[in-house]
């Protein structure tokens, strides 16, 4: 029996004769404007693109689950931790940072770690990076940050020189700079990378009582980094090298998984800790706040289609679930609004209601229309509340966990400028060769700095982390060994 094709149609389903010859008149003359077929592709056509995330436009995604291996619902009443053997499925999107949708992957540049978990309370996503630290510690600089790292408007070209004026003179960069330009700055796959929430977040259990959380995926394939030869390599011939090593080991059923584990901080700790515990430039020692497993991840599916699933997926630090809540960090803070308010934009209002995003669990809103309302806009139910027709109702019990406040409203700075101490710390952990390599990668990076003043500002911050580390940049860039700083 002979397998009967479906018909071709346009948007409004009408069958197409024709999907090779436009409608002419005559056989050499112009193209007839009432080729509605034709007008209908073109018109489809020209809108596919979605403007790329305005950071981390160039990533890959899987989905999988989630399955907790330890009870900590002592710590949080979130109901995908809330007994061990639970299963929560998952989607996940690693990414580069600084580069457009095409660019190449390996280049050195923080990795995106961002998790969707799609439980029985509603989406939790956990928006994270392959690094626990950032390179600032409040949301206001982020623009003028991701400025230096995009393209300078006037040549177009990545500019070194921004790059390095932003960090020297902005030293609570430090320890990211050299988590970044360590071998840990390109990692051999997104498979063999940890990821961190990096944050401080808050957990709080049924009875209302709060812990301080820090999360850490920690990669059961180990850690494995690219050599800087072979990375510019790799970009040339094969731009997509980790997006392809993602699909691929998936695809033959070398699924990736990665140990979930947090560190604890009672609430009131973060009142006496020897420094701010929301600064995201810093750890928070592992000797203090031991890790605790909670789960393991596993990706096991690859997408059906990119740009529904992967390029349509919305991430957000502010998808949050009972039992999950934010610190005062005020990077953390300024996401918040970040993240929908750019979606929004990228994808429409109801990015929301798009499969890739939609929880599991329903919505029960009165929310209506907007752009490309497509889920039948709630149908002819209740459209406000309170109402007298038995429509979706508060739930008291789900109330955001009230916390205390006290103090001044002003543009108050982070009490602390210890810049130095945990780079510092970093360096001196590294092996003989690790510095070298560290070193190395930093006077490439900053020979092309056009202003000395610049190159030796920096220096002054790498000497001050440890003294050796400074000399080595010094040397290494032909500039003298600071003193006095
Ligand atoms: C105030 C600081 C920050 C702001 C304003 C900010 C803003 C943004 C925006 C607007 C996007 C694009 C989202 C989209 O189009 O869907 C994004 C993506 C992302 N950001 Fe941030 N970001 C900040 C800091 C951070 C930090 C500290 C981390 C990690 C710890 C991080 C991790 C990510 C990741 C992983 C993505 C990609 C999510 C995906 O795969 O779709 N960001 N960020």
């Amino acid at each position: 029996m002979s397998e009967t094709k479906k018909k071709l149609t346009t948007s409004w389903g009408a069958p197409v004769g024709d999907n090779q010859n436009s409608m002419t008149a005559g056989v050499s003359g112009p193209t007839l404007i009432q080729d509605v077929a034709l007008l209908d592709k073109l018109a489809h056509f020209d809108r596919e693109r979605v403007p790329e995330r305005v950071v981390h436009a160039k990533g890959a995604g899987a989905h999988g689950y989630f399955e907790v291996t330890n009870d900590l619902s002592q710590y949080t009443k979130a109901d995908f931790l809330s007994k061990v053997g639970k299963r929560t499925p998952v989607f996940v999107r690693f990414s580069t940072v600084a580069g457009e949708l095409g660019s190449a992957d390996t280049v050195r540049d923080p990795r995106g770690f961002a998790v969707k978990f799609y439980t029985n309370e509603g989406n939790y996503d956990l928006v994270g990076n392959n690094t626990p630290v950032f390179f600032i510690r409040d949301a206001i600089k982020f623009p003028d940050f991701i400025h230096t790292q995009k393209r300078d408007p006037r040549t177009h070209l990545k500019n070194p020189t921004a790059v390095w004026d932003f960090w020297s003179l902005s030293p609570e960069s430090l320890h990211q700079v050299t988590i970044l330009a360590s071998d840990r700055g390109i990692p051999a796959t997104f498979r063999h990378m940890h990821g961190y929430g990096s944050h401080t977040f808050r957990w709080t259990n049924t009875d209302g009582k709060s812990v301080w959380v820090k999360y850490h995926w920690k990669t059961d394939q180990g850690i494995k980094n690219l050599d800087v030869a072979l990375a510019e390599k790799l970009a040339g011939e094969n731009p997509d090298y980790h997006t392809e090593d993602l699909f691929n080991a998936i695809e033959k059923g070398d699924y990736p998984s990665w140990t979930l584990y947090v560190q604890i901080m009672p609430l009131e700790d973060a009142k006496t800790y020897h420094f701010n515990p929301f600064d995201v430039t810093k750890v928070i020692s592992q000797k203090d706040y031991p890790l605790i497993e909670v789960g393991r991840m596993v990706l096991n599916k690859n997408p059906e289609n990119y740009f529904a699933e992967v390029e349509q997926a919305a991430f957000s630090p502010a998808t949050l679930v009972p039992g999950i809540g934010v610190s005062p960090d005020k990077m953390l803070q300024g996401r918040l609004f970040s993240y929908a308010d750019t979606q929004r934009h990228r994808i429409g209002p109801n990015y929301q209601t798009l499969p890739i995003n939609r929880p599991l669990s329903g919505t029960n809103n009165y929310y209506r229309d907007g752009n490309m309302r497509f889920d039948g806009n709630g149908g002819r139910s209740v459209y406000y509340e309170p109402n007298s027709f038995g429509g979706p109702a508060e739930s008291p019990e789900d109330k955001q966990d009230a916390f205390e406040v006290s103090g001044m409203a002003a543009n108050t700075p982070y009490p602390d400028n210890d810049f130095y101490t945990q780079p510092g710390d970093l360096y001196r952990l590294m092996s003989e060769e690790e510095r070298t390599r560290l070193v190395q990668n930093i006077v490439n990076w900053m020979k092309p700095v056009e202003k000395e003043e610049i190159k030796e500002r920096q220096i002054r911050h790498f000497y001050r982390a440890d003294p050796e580390y400074g000399r080595r940049v010094a040397e290494g860039l032909g500039l003298p060994v600071p003193e006095n700083v």
